[in-house]
Parts: structure tokens; C-alpha cells; sequence
């Protein structure tokens, strides 16, 4: 594999939270062309990933995997070329057993023919899943394929799409993954996110350039959520390092969702060159308080709520691994706004919310922006 392949957080569209099996070339293509003229590109959305059900039920005579005609008619080289004109990546889908989660051909034993197919048709990223594995250990069947994407001449970011049962944090990168789920599926609902995060904040020691948590795709824009806790999911995982793959239909994304999406400030944070994973400085009674050191020398801190109800959250910024200093800048990520602080950090925070600031020791010239009307 490419050593250089994801030095910070993935960033993309996937199928799957937005459409499930309902993929098609149209989807694709569209999608491709909103990310490259939405503002998405700019920011740094990269890779439109297809997710399960693109193939036939069948291979070739070959042995060969086959997109089907009715969904993809121009077929996946075309369709890589499409999306590699706009100067994004294509990603594809894939599974280390018999079949895929729905039904579909498995790579399991195919690991070299499959790979190379993905090379010859332009595939830059594939998410290779664990449905149907027959109980054959994972480390074996990842890395076969992870040999087989090295083989096959073209640097293909490799996503272990294994859910946290077999610990993928501990051989992950060992068989050439970037990254690797760290929970079962998310859904769209609040209990989903929170537990999500409770258990991707504890695997933080694993997260590097190169080789990341992944606490699964996006839900923002999808409609289960307050706008509220929307915020915090897309927050969470700027400060979580985790790979930043949007899962809404872009053609019916409201201002609110895109918005979020392209909060250049929360990208900032997830995409810092340092690429560390926040750690957790204090945890009490649903009150976490995380801090994320960036290459600027200046700390992400975020003052999380999990709770239903709203709570006051404070730390300092020693515990926040800042320099001593007299006065400390802070800036609201999500009002972009700024104020200064002797030293304490503290902040009511709503039921299920976050508030994330940059805190940086003040310099001469600081000036406190006020709010934005
Ligand atoms: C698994 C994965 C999901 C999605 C589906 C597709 O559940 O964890 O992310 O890829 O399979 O069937």
C-alpha cells in the first residue's frame, strides 16, 4: 500500500446511510457533480463511495465481479472516469466472506481477481465488510485482500468495515487498512451517536496519520435528529479524528445540513495535520470535557453534554494541555465568534449538545470578533 494514502480523516459522500441498496449510476453522478460545485469539494470532500448492492448476484464466466447493467449502464470505468474529471475519487464495496450483508458476491477467496478488477477500473477506496465470514478469523481474510490491493498497482485507500468485535484497532494497519470501525452500524437517532461516541472516545490511542477509528458514516441531514444533535454527531467527529464520510442525499440537503457539512472550521479541527484523536481530560456523570491538541500548538476543546438535560461544563486550560500564559483566545467553532479567558473554560451546555472552541494563549494583536447576525 501507499504509505501516503490518508495522512489526515477521509473525507466523501457514501451510498449507504442515504439510499441503502437504492444505488445508481445517476446517484453517482450527481452526487459527484453537487460535491464538486456545492462547496463540498473545496472544503475537502473527496471520495464518492458506492456502497453494497451494486453487482450482479453472479460473477462472470471468469470468475470476474460484474456492476449490474440495469444500475450502473455505462459501467464502473466510465463511471470512475466521471467522477475522477470532477477531481474526486471513487469508492467501491466489497466483503470478506461468501457474500455481503445483502446478499451480494464476496471477495472471500476472490481476493486477487477482485482487487485487480477494482485497479482496472480506476477504484481509489474500498470498504470491504465482514457479513458471512464463515468464522474464519479476520485478521487472515483482511489480509488477504490487503495484499491483493497492493498487488494490484493502484493505491486504493483499504476501510475495514469490521465492527469492533475483533478488535481491528489492534491489526488493522498491520494488513494495510487506513481505517476500521470501531462499533456496529450507526442509526439515525440520538442513542445511537451517544453510545457511538462513548465507545470511540476510548480507542483514541490508536488514531494516527494513516491509520484511523472509524465510528461509521454520517447520519447528519437524514431527518432522525434535532438540528441540535446533528451539530454535536458532525462536532464529535471533527474532534474524534474520524474519517468524514456525509450519507444524505445532497440533491434534497437543506441550508442547515450544508451548512454543517461545511463548517471549514470543524474540518480544520478533524483534518489537523497532527492528526490526533481528542482525548478525554475529565468524564463525570455524562459531562466530558475533550481536547485535541492541532499542529498550530493550539488545543480543539470540546465541552460535551451527552445528558437530557442541559449541564455546566468547565475545565482549565492547563488541564487542556495549553501553555501557561495570562490570557487564552478561545473561538466558537460553531458561531465563529471569539472571547478571552484568564485561565477557566466553562460553559452551559444543552441536553445532547457540545460547544467546541480553538484556544490558543492570547497574542498582542487579538481582537474579539463580534457575533455574526
Ligand atoms: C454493514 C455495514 C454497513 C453497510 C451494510 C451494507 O451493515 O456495516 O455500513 O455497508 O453492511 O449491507
Amino acid at each position: 500500500q501507499t504509505p501516503s494514502l490518508a495522512r489526515t480523516p477521509p473525507m466523501g459522500w457514501n451510498s449507504w446511510n442515504a439510499v441503502g441498496c437504492d444505488v445508481d449510476q445517476k446517484l453517482i453522478t450527481d452526487t459527484a457533480d453537487a460535491i464538486a460545485a456545492n462547496g463540498m469539494k473545496d472544503v475537502g470532500y473527496e471520495y464518492v463511495n458506492i456502497d453494497d448492492c451494486w453487482s450482479l448476484k453472479q460473477r462472470d464466466t471468469q470468475g470476474r465481479l460484474v456492476a449490474d447493467p440495469q444500475k450502473f449502464p455505462q459501467g464502473m470505468k466510465w463511471l470512475a472516469d466521471y467522477v475522477h474529471d470532477r477531481g474526486l475519487k471513487l469508492g467501491i464495496y466489497g466483503d470478506a466472506g461468501t457474500a455481503t450483508c445483502a446478499g451480494y458476491p464476496g471477495s472471500l477467496g476472490h481476493e486477487k481477481a477482485d482487487a485487480r478488477t477494482f485497479a482496472d477500473w480506476g477504484i481509489d477506496y474500498l470498504k470491504y465488510d465482514n457479513c458471512n465470514n464463515e468464522g474464519l478469523p479476520a485478521v487472515d481474510r483482511y489480509r488477504a485482500m490487503g495484499e491483493a490491493l497492493a498487488e494490484a498497482g493502484r493505491p486504493i485507500l483499504f476501510s475495514i468495515c469490521e465492527w469492533g468485535a475483533n478488535q481491528p484497532w489492534n491489526w488493522g494497519t498491520s494488513v494495510g487498512g487506513q481505517m476500521w470501525r470501531t462499533t456496529g452500524d450507526i442509526t439515525d437517532d440520538w442513542d445511537s451517536v451517544k453510545s457511538i461516541i462513548r465507545k470511540n472516545l476510548t480507542l483514541a490511542e490508536h488514531a494516527g496519520p494513516g491509520h484511523w477509528n472509524d465510528p461509521d458514516m454520517l447520519q447528519v441531514g437524514n431527518g432522525g435528529m434535532s438540528e441540535r444533535e446533528y451539530r454535536t454527531h458532525f462536532g464529535m467527529w471533527a474532534m474524534m479524528a474520524a474519517p468524514l464520510l456525509a450519507g444524505t442525499d445532497l440533491a434534497k440537503a437543506s441550508d442547515t445540513t450544508m451548512e454543517l457539512l461545511l463548517n471549514r472550521e470543524l474540518v480544520d479541527v478533524n483534518q489537523d495535520r497532527l492528526g490526533k484523536q481528542a482525548d478525554v481530560v475529565a468524564a463525570e456523570g455524562g459531562r466530558y470535557v475533550l481536547a485535541k491538541p492541532l499542529e498550530d500548538g493550539s488545543v480543539a476543546l470540546a465541552l460535551y453534554n451527552e445528558n437530557d438535560y442541559a449541564a455546566t461544563i468547565s475545565t482549565s486550560a492547563k488541564d487542556a494541555g495549553l501553555p501557561p500564559a495570562e490570557e487564552y483566545t478561545l473561538r466558537d467553532l460553531f458561531t465563529h465568534t471569539e472571547a478571552r479567558t484568564t485561565g477557566t473554560l466553562r460553559a452551559s451546555v444543552p441536553a445532547h449538545g457540545v460547544v467546541i472552541h480553538r484556544v490558543r494563549p492570547s497574542e498582542a494583536g487579538d481582537t474579539v470578533t463580534p457575533a455574526r447576525s
